[in-house]
């Protein structure tokens, strides 16, 4: 029987063995006290820019400055283990930390053989391997199942010059073709998928034996929105690198993530042959600014198509709607490209209210028809629109019901999900306690009505970090942390997701508090 309240709301339960745990990213959380400074990365020369900084694209912060992670790992896989009595633990390994030089010179054939991994194993950096081994046995000797993201934003430099490709966008038409002889541009480079195999190969080959989950690519939407659809209103828009305002840039990233998703599933799968790969894609409650408007309703049904849907829908149906014209024609059904994951990582946050604009925004992507409301005023951009409701420090609404409605969607592939990424950004934790409680809720609704098999909950953060161009204003640790000491400091609500954690239950004081 299920414990009841005085007030009669009782525990909800989870089911035994569902993961609990908390998600980090490397080039937030490594860096601290000036220590363990990784400058080879694209986001590193970004926020460092003169230019950037100047025109306000990305904050004065900076990431030598956060909770270094990197050598307090063991502590942290302690604090989650214990303090939030979780069993699983996400993080991700920095490229440009394993590779700081360019692997191209390694070739390698369709099948990637271990002579190919020797090789690469001599460009490594071996401290940095050693390093995540580390890290990987010390979440593993906590009893806690690591949840391991290949690639979370952050590109080596030798890959992507952020300064070069942002320039040589920078008078390039929303609808324009690109420029020819783009070099170590990123996303946009068909040589970028080619290394990330190797690099995917190199990890599942090294590590293998410690980690079962692995997440390729941290949020490919967010990553073309922020760096390639550079307008007002998503977050990000325009200051993740390289900054540009281009159609078919945006187009081109999507296809080459869409490709590194799958070349990086097979890599991992021949390497690491427990492996459950699977992938994370931002979702967002997107809703029609005005629900008696059918041109609002459509505009969100599109929204939800191209942010929510697309990249999914090719990684496990193979079909990509590459002219982004919400049909696929034949030439867009790729069977190669078909089940590259095993599992759906859900990362959600907010509710987007969306207008319909009228028509498409550009030829190039006839879908993209909309103005999606996603960010309210907060202390960076004051001018921003009220919050309609409640929204976070950072702007973004909240919204515990559009969390069933994604889980929904994302059920709707017939894959186990994960919550790979949910929180907000709250510096006196007065929000987070219903956040969590409420979204928690929503979740186990939406697993008892069948909607989706949900597995897991991580939520973002640990420990407050570099919230990206915003740098540390928006704070979504569960923990605080001293820029001086790194000493953390727990959050009311790191005690509340350890009464959850561990009793696997929600307790029916929660409920009754927040379940209203
Ligand atoms: C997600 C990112 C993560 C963090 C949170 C707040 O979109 O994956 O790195 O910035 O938002």
């Amino acid at each position: 029987m299920a414990p009841v309240s005085a007030s009669g709301a009782s525990a909800v339960r989870f089911p035994r063995g569902f993961l609990w745990g908390t998600a980090t990213a490397a080039f937030q959380t490594e860096m601290g006290r000036g220590r363990n400074v990784d400058c080879n990365s694209d986001w590193y020369a970004w926020t460092h820019n003169a230019a950037n900084l100047a025109s306000g694209r990305v904050s004065a912060d900076k990431p030598e400055q956060g909770p270094g992670e990197y050598a307090l790992f063991r502590q942290d896989a302690r604090l989650v283990r214990h303090n939030l009595r979780s069993n699983a633990f996400r993080f991700s390994i920095e490229w440009s930390r394993i590779f700081p030089r360019s692997t191209a010179a390694v070739h390698v054939g369709s099948r990637i053989t271990v002579g190919d991994l020797r090789n690469l194993d001599k460009l490594a950096n071996h401290a940095a391997v050693r390093h995540y081994r580390a890290e990987l046995e010390a979440i593993v000797r906590s009893r806690m199942t690591p949840f391991v993201t290949v690639n979370h934003f952050t590109l080596p430099l030798w890959v992507h010059d952020p300064i070069a490709t942002r320039d040589a966008l920078a008078n390039v038409g929303l609808n324009d073709s690109l420029p020819a002889g783009l070099k170590r541009a990123g996303w946009l480079d068909p040589s970028t998928v080619v290394e990330f195999r190797k690099y995917a190969a190199y990890l599942a080959w090294k590590y293998g034996d410690l980690v079962r989950f692995w997440l390729p690519i941290n949020e490919p939407l967010v990553v073309v929105e922020g760096g390639y659809v550079n307008i007002p209103g998503p977050p990000g828009g325009g200051s993740f690198p390289p900054g540009a305002l281009s159609a078919r840039a945006a187009v081109a990233a999507l296809q080459n993530l869409e490709r590194a998703n799958a070349a990086a599933y097979d890599a991992i799968h021949r390497f690491d042959r427990h492996a459950r790969v699977g992938l994370v894609q931002n979702m967002v409650a997107f809703t029609p600014a005005n629900p008696g408007s059918a041109a609002d309703v459509a505009a969100a049904k599109d929204a939800d198509y191209l942010f929510n849907r697309l990249f999914v829908n090719a990684a496990v149906r193979g079909v990509y709607d590459a002219n982004g014209n919400g049909t696929i024609e034949p030439s867009e059904r790729h069977p190669s490209l078909a089940h590259k994951a095993d599992f759906l990582g859900v990362n959600y946050y907010l509710r987007g209210r969306v207008a319909a604009a009228g028509g498409p925004l550009t030829p190039v992507i006839p879908a993209f028809d909309f103005l999606p409301q996603v960010a309210y005023s907060w202390v960076q951009q004051p001018g921003a629109p009220r919050c309609p409701t409640t929204c976070s420090d950072f702007g973004s609404e909240i919204y515990p019901q559009g969390f069933e409605q994604v889980l929904r969607t994302a059920g709707s592939y017939h894959l186990p999900v994960y919550v790979t990424e949910n929180g907000i950004a709250d510096g006196s934790d007065a929000r987070r306690p219903a956040y969590l409680v409420q979204h928690l809720l929503a979740l186990r609704r939406a697993m008892k009505r069948g909607y989706a098999d949900v597995r897991g909950y991580f939520h973002w953060s640990l420990v407050d970090n570099f919230e990206w161009a915003a740098g540390y204003t928006p704070k979504f640790g569960l923990f605080s942390f001293s820029p001086t000491t790194l000493h953390r400091r727990a959050r009311p609500s790191a005690f509340l997701l350890r009464s959850i954690a561990g009793g696997d239950a929600i307790p029916a004081e929660l409920v009754r508090r927040y379940g209203g």
